[in-house]
């Protein structure tokens, strides 16, 4: 019974969105809007390379100007199978490696934040980078974005209003 009240809730949240933002939807449903993933760290890249190979157009942002260099170069510094053939397939087509955080944030429709959250010296997940995005993404919303958390975080609640 729960799960059928949740699963109206969410058809009816969904259409409320659908009246309000038709064209974010049908640009999502017909892969025109463009993709910007936010870290190109172990997930961040595959996720960008992935969705590439499902036909998005995927901006891969990092802050780190050599690892941004070395993929316009073709190379990944890390070992994943199959991810330069990926890249290699995506580069120069739908793949676009950008340094500049602040340009793929305003020319995206969808955001992957994909950063990293390592453990702290208290053995706490450290979020001061998934923290910094989210700040940047705020100065820099483009209009009506679809905004992904992909970095593993903690969950918190916070009563609304
Ligand atoms: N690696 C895994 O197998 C794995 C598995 C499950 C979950 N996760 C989670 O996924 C998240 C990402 O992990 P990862 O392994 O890809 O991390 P990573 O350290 O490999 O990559 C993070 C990337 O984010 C970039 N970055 C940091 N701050 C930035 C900023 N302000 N602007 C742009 N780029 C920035 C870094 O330069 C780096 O390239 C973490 O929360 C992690 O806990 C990872």
């Amino acid at each position: 019974m729960v799960e059928s009240n949740n699963t109206a809730l969410q058809i009816r949240e969904a259409q409320l969105v659908e009246d309000r933002e038709p064209d974010l939807l049908g640009e999502i449903r017909s892969k025109r809007a463009r993709i910007a993933v936010l870290g190109m760290g172990h997930v961040g890249l595959p996720t960008a390379l992935s969705l590439c190979e499902l036909g998005w157009h995927v901006l891969g942002a990092d802050g780190g100007p050599p690892l941004v260099q070395q993929l316009w170069a073709g190379q990944v510094p890390f070992y994943e199978p199959g991810i330069e053939d990926l890249l290699r397939r995506h580069l120069h087509k739908n793949f676009q490696p950008i340094e500049d955080l602040e340009a793929a944030i305003r020319a995206a429709t969808v955001v992957f934040i994909c950063v990293g959250t390592p453990q702290g010296e208290n053995g706490q997940a450290d979020l001061s980078q998934v923290e910094s995005v989210a700040g940047t993404i705020a100065q820099h919303l483009n209009g009506y974005q679809l905004i992904v958390e992909k970095s593993t975080v903690p969950a918190r609640l916070r009563p609304i209003g």
